[in-house]
């Protein structure tokens, strides 16, 4: 402990930038995250989450890992799916593309009714296996299905697939690259596979996909979400546009017997993201992920997208306004009156007026709303715009006032994850946490609400961790309060901070919480507590040494001090990293005394740490003048 502050380098005392509220409030660093480390780095990585069991299927270069989460360990199984060597020596003699996309990434993994359907690019021969006995790998022609592998995967990991399962179908968003239109089909189903029209996708690049409960079964719809990119537009244009694009899950094409026909009910609309009064725009639908509402609430489609300059913004979408757009906007282009039965109107085929060729009619041309769909609050959620989003997914919790509250994650290419309480157009980010033991791009994300955890892989790793992490907040009322998230509140009954059990009933009132804004006063009136006061360590130096006192930051959004004896003087405690530092230069000499730094935050100072400075050979000066000369000095050095 008496080594504690003997830093010989001096710290630099960087002011604190921009607005503080911001910027996470917590910052956690988890070095026993249960996870597993990829024994190569994998450059690609395909994600697979069986919801309610804990296994994880991972799909990366020629392997398979299934990862068996427990509380505390993992249990992994490594299932090869090896190239096939005759399309490795083409691919490495023919096509152009680098040598190390000759191999097989797995690129698709689904579940489709009960068989696990897995597709690789098989160094550009796409293949599908069906995992059976859950270690082994059995042909996919042996489902019984026809299966066209290149419309489930694509030739090489750089070209991102989105896909869908639902009600035994898989669907397959191919992203264009090169000569390759790009695609948006029904790919492995009993049912009549369906393709799109080429006009419909403009070179276009998923980002995401999503299953939209109707509000009868026949009504649900399968959205995509997708950037479009016009190689024909000037240079003076911004060539990207962001899309959703929607199918009926009841579309069963045009022609009965037909192997292979269209979409009839595809439609698709611009989704904006900017502010509206700047011109400047977010085109690029970079990930998507889809907050299905609970009983009676609107679901929210959480979008990241970014600018030709990189930079990313979290736009968010009401799927009601979505919804409305779809289903009222005029068709750009489209001049003459609609039939009957409006396009994208999801009807079983035997149902009165539905004629589908007819709709295509009107859809071949013209699939596009001509109304734009405008972010909640018409404007980015209020982030900090120095992080780069790369994934995102999100839950919803319900508070102790049985008000539902959004929690968004998002991962950031330095391997940060952020929770964020997202309640009416408003952003609080609750934490940040680096969980890994290599800094790399959060490349994948997936949740399970059911069990509660959150599942974050780089290209080296996949960690997990639980949605209420309440034990982070400290034992304190305030603490926990004040953290405000919706997973946790204060456990009356055992004086902690607990995760709120599922279907608690808000007039028990047995816990405590505050989500709508910062304020602990619920614990009791700030001025009745008393600030406690923390013993002071003993730090014993030499009068010449350099002095550098710490004091650990836990919030990010309180205002930090420091004071010495009864010197009714404070000085400001600027954050740098994880903690502030009081430091002794030439010009701001110390003395023996006793120094405490206390944090202010909701209007409640709190008493964080003290240090008691003891000299080991006699100060040369007189004591009392110099503890004058140091609260000069560090009031004007550090206010
Ligand atoms: C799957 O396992 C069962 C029993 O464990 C075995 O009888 C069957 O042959 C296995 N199937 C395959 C395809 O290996
Ligand atoms: C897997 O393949 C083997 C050999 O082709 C076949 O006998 C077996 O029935 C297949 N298993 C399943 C579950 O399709
Ligand atoms: C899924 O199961 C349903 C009902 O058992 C069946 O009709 C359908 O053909 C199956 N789909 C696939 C892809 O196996
Ligand atoms: C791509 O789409 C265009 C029309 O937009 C079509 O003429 C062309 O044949 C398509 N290319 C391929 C490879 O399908
Ligand atoms: C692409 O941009 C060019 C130039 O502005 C324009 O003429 C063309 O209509 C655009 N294509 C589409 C499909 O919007
Ligand atoms: C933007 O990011 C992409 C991929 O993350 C990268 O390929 C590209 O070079 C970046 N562009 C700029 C301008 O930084
Ligand atoms: C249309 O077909 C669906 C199932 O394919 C069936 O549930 C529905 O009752 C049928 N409706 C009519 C009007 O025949
Ligand atoms: C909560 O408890 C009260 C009384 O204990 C009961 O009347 C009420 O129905 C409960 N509410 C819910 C949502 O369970
Ligand atoms: C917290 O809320 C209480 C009660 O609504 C209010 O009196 C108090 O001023 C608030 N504190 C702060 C710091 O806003």
């Amino acid at each position: 402990m008496k080594h504690l502050m003997l830093l010989s380098t001096f710290l630099q005392l960087a002011g604190v930038v921009g607005s503080a509220e911001k910027l996470p409030r917590l910052k956690f660093t988890v070095k026993d995250a249960v996870g597993f480390h990829f024994p190569d780095p994998e450059t690609h990585t395909t994600l697979f989450l069986e919801l309610g069991t804990g296994s994880l299927y991972v799909g990366g270069r020629g392997l398979l890992y299934v990862l068996q989460f427990t509380e505390s360990d993992v249990k992994t199984t490594q299932i090869p799916v090896t190239v096939n060597e005759k399309a490795k020596k083409t691919c490495l003699s023919k096509l152009n593309v680098p040598q190390s996309e000759c191999e097989n990434f797995i690129t698709v993994i689904h579940k489709v009714n009960s068989s696990l359907l897995i597709c690789g690019t098989n160094a550009g021969a796409p293949k599908c296996w069906l995992l059976v006995n859950g270690t082994e790998l059995n042909d996919s022609t042996d489902s019984g299905l026809q299966v066209v592998p290149a419309d489930i995967s694509p030739p090489f990991p750089s070209q991102r697939v989105v896909s869908l399962s639902a009600e035994g179908s898989l669907y397959s968003a191919l992203s264009a690259a090169g000569s390759f239109n790009g695609s948006l089909r029904r790919t492995y189903s009993h049912r009549k596979l369906l393709k799109n029209e080429d006009k419909w996708l403009q070179y276009p690049q998923f980002a995401g996909s999503a299953l939209v409960p109707g509000n009868e079964k026949h009504k649900e719809e399968a959205y995509f979400f997708f950037s479009e990119l016009n190689k024909t537009a000037s240079v003076d244009e911004e060539p990207h546009r962001a899309r959703i694009g929607r199918v009926c899950m009841v579309d069963e094409g045009v022609v009965r017997n037909a192997p292979l026909d269209s979409w009839t009910t595809f439609l698709k609309a611009r989704v904006m993201c900017g502010v509206p009064s700047k011109p400047q725009q977010f085109n690029q639908l970079r990930e998507a992920y889809v907050l299905t509402g609970e009983r009676g609430t609107a679901g929210l489609l959480y979008g990241i997208f970014s600018n030709a300059w990189n930079t990313t913004v979290v736009c968010v979408y009401s799927i009601d306004q979505v919804n409305q757009v779809f289903q009222t906007s005029k068709l750009k282009g489209y001049s003459n009156t609609l039939p009957a039965q409006r396009p994208g109107t999801c009807l079983f085929k035997n149902a009165t007026n539905s004629l589908p060729w007819k709709i295509l009619g009107v859809i071949r041309d013209h699939p596009e709303m001509e109304d734009l769909i405008y972010p909640l609050g018409q404007r980015p959620l209020d982030l900090p715009t120095t992080d780069r989003y790369t994934r995102t997914v999100a839950s919803s919790a319900q508070g102790v006032n049985e008000e539902v509250y959004s929690v968004l994650y998002l991962g950031t290419d330095s391997g940060k994850v952020l929770k964020v309480l997202h309640s009416s157009e408003e952003a609080f980010i609750i934490s940040q946490y680096r969980l890994f033991r290599d800094e790399a791009a959060v490349t994948a994300m997936a949740i399970d609400h059911s069990t509660g955890h959150l599942y974050v892989g780089t290209s080296l790793e996949v960690r997990r961790i639980p949605l209420a992490d309440c034990g982070r907040y400290g034992d304190t009322c305030r603490g926990c309060v004040l953290s405000r998230d919706p997973y946790c509140g204060w456990d009356l009954t055992n004086q902690k901070c607990s995760p709120i059990p599922r279907g608690h009933n808000a007039s028990d009132g047995d816990f405590l919480q505050n989500l709508d804004n910062s304020n602990a006063s619920i614990c009791g009136n700030a001025a009745d507590l008393q600030p406690q006061r923390t013993s002071p360590r003993e730090v014993i130096l030499d009068s010449d040494s350099p002095i550098l006192l710490p004091c650990p930051v836990r919030s990010h959004h309180a205002v930090y001090t420091w004071e010495k004896d009864n010197c009714i003087k404070s000085y400001t405690c600027p954050v740098t990293g994880e903690s502030c530092v009081l430091s002794s230069t030439e010009e701001l000499p110390m003395d023996p005394g006793v120094f405490r730094c206390s944090a202010l935050e909701d209007g409640f100072r709190e008493e964080i740490v003290s240090y008691r400075l003891v000299f080991n050979s006699a100060p040369l000066w007189a004591p009392s003048a110099a503890l004058a000369a140091l609260c000069t000095a560090l009031g004007s050095a550090l206010m």
